[in-house]
């Protein structure tokens, strides 16, 4: 037996070797990345000592009791062994699925650092942080227990469980990596501060499409973007803005320490009150008759509402965000919109001419090509455009449609490209509106002029 680990570790010294020329520089400078033990990654003993913890040292991280959402806290990694005179280590913060949870960052004794954030990690998750020693952390002929402090700053509660990964080299400072390194390896897990607050509640039917607004009976497509009310939705921060995309591209699935699930599965959050959470229906729900929405706030789950889910639940966004009146409705390629002059604060707006093409803004519109990854923006190069061919009417006239699709750079939003017709009377208060598989929209207005 011992003769085999000394094999095995031959060949991986006679191999590290071979790259020694261009590696060896680096490594006490800092490890290779994905080495903490964590999430099926390996450990130092790739190329350091023998087995992982079978001296009698240990590596302890040493963890706040609990965190709450973008709290930064002091985090220390202690090593103990009696005979090594040389430290390094690396460290890991994830979620339970294996993602980054908060910012790792470096004290300021020089001590620590972020690996290079573009190496992979195992899970092909590009985003993991790893935080390590430093050449200067190393602090060889130092005589331990030795600490490695840092700063952590912590996701949003609703991310849950964060699990800390830690692998150290105990070494014995011969500049070298043999089996005279003791590696010892830890995983500490961090849990949300408990709630004191009532837990959050969806109201029966309250989750309807955020375009018409019609009643939650109606069946929502995969793709919507939608409104769920209830009270104690969020942690009693108000986010109204529309969140900015994360570094995996995609708009977050927790906001305001809400997070929403459909059937288990996350949907991303435009914006979060404690009454209101605007939301996208995942893509994953296509092909089911009904979800079962949960909503988690401060760590609390709602208990679960049943929303009926069907292909197509068309709406037209509106001026006032009620589903009537003015509609979102643009003269095509301007930012100017198919209103009355003047009659929208803080934008420009003049009614459409018969003839000119008008994009108007919508959701719901269910199944596309090109089809982007739940809460990833729409592409334009190819343009997504809707399986199913709406039928537009303005003023009860059938209106030519040039496009149907996702809007491109926006997540949920659809965008309908339509001419209004030549016969179409002048009037503040034009009605728009379409219909697409059968299922009718809102009606919305427009001002057209002569
Ligand atoms: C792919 C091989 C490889 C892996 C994996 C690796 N190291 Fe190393 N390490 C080396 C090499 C080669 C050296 C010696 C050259 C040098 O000092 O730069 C070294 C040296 C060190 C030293 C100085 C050791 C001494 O006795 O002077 C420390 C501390 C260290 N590594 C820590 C770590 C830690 C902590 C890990 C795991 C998180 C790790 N290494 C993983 C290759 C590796």
């Amino acid at each position: 037996m011992r003769l085999r680990l000394a094999e095995s570790n031959l060949w991986k010294i006679i191999l590290s070797a071979l790259i020694m020329p261009i590696l060896v520089f680096a490594y006490s400078a800092g490890p290779p990345d994905a080495h903490t033990g964590g999430f099926g990654e390996p450990t130092c003993t790739e190329c350091h000592g023998t087995r992982a913890n079978t001296n009698p040292g240990s590596v302890v991280i040493q963890l706040p009791a609990s965190y709450t959402s973008g709290a930064t806290y002091s985090i220390t990694v202690r090593i103990t062994d009696a005979t090594a005179r040389r430290w390094g280590f690396q460290l890991s913060a994830r979620t339970a699925d294996g993602r980054q949870a908060g910012t790792l960052s470096p004290g300021s004794d020089r001590f620590t650092q972020i690996a290079n954030a573009a190496v992979s990690g195992p899970l092909s998750n590009p985003s993991v942080q790893y935080i390590e020693h430093t050449s200067t952390g190393t602090r060889a002929g130092l005589v331990g227990p030795i600490n490695f402090t840092f700063n952590w700053t912590a996701p949003d509660v609703s991310r849950g469980t964060v699990i800390f990964n830690a692998a150290a080299n105990a070494a014995n400072n011969n500049f070298a990596h043999d089996p005279g390194d003791h590696i010892y390896t830890t995983e500490a897990r961090l849990d949300p501060a408990a709630s004191s607050g009532p837990a959050p509640a969806v109201a029966a039917n309250g989750t309807v499409n955020n375009a018409s607004f019609a009643a939650g009976t109606n069946p929502l497509a995969p793709g919507t973007i939608a409104a769920i009310f209830g009270i104690n939705l969020n942690d009693g921060s108000s986010n109204p803005s529309q969140a900015g995309f994360g570094p995996d591209g995609k708009l977050p699935n927790s906001l305001g320490g809400a997070s929403v699930t459909f059937n288990g599965v996350p949907a991303p959050v435009f914006s979060s009150f404690a009454g209101q959470l605007n939301v996208m229906v995942p893509f994953e729900m296509a092909g089911v008759t009904q979800a079962s929405v949960v909503v988690t706030a401060n760590g609390q789950a709602s208990a679960p509402q049943t929303v009926p889910i069907g292909p197509l639940s068309p709406g037209i966004f509106s001026v006032a965000s009620d589903g009537k009146g003015q509609g979102a409705v643009q003269i095509a390629n301007t930012t100017i919109f198919a209103a009355p002059t003047g009659s929208i604060a803080g934008v420009q707006a003049r009614p459409a001419r018969p003839g000119e093409f008008l994009t108007i803004y919508c959701t719901g519109l269910g199944d596309v090509s090109d089809k982007p990854a739940t809460g990833a923006p729409a592409g334009s190069n190819p343009l997504s455009a809707t399986v199913a061919t709406p039928q537009v009417t303005i003023g009860g006239i059938p209106a030519t449609v040039s496009f149907s699709g996702l809007a491109p750079g926006f997540v949920g939003l659809y965008q309908i490209n339509a001419q209004v017709p030549a016969a179409v009377p002048a009037g503040d208060t034009v009605a728009l509106e379409f219909t697409i598989g059968g299922i009718k929209s809102n009606p919305v207005t427009i001002a057209v002029g002569p």
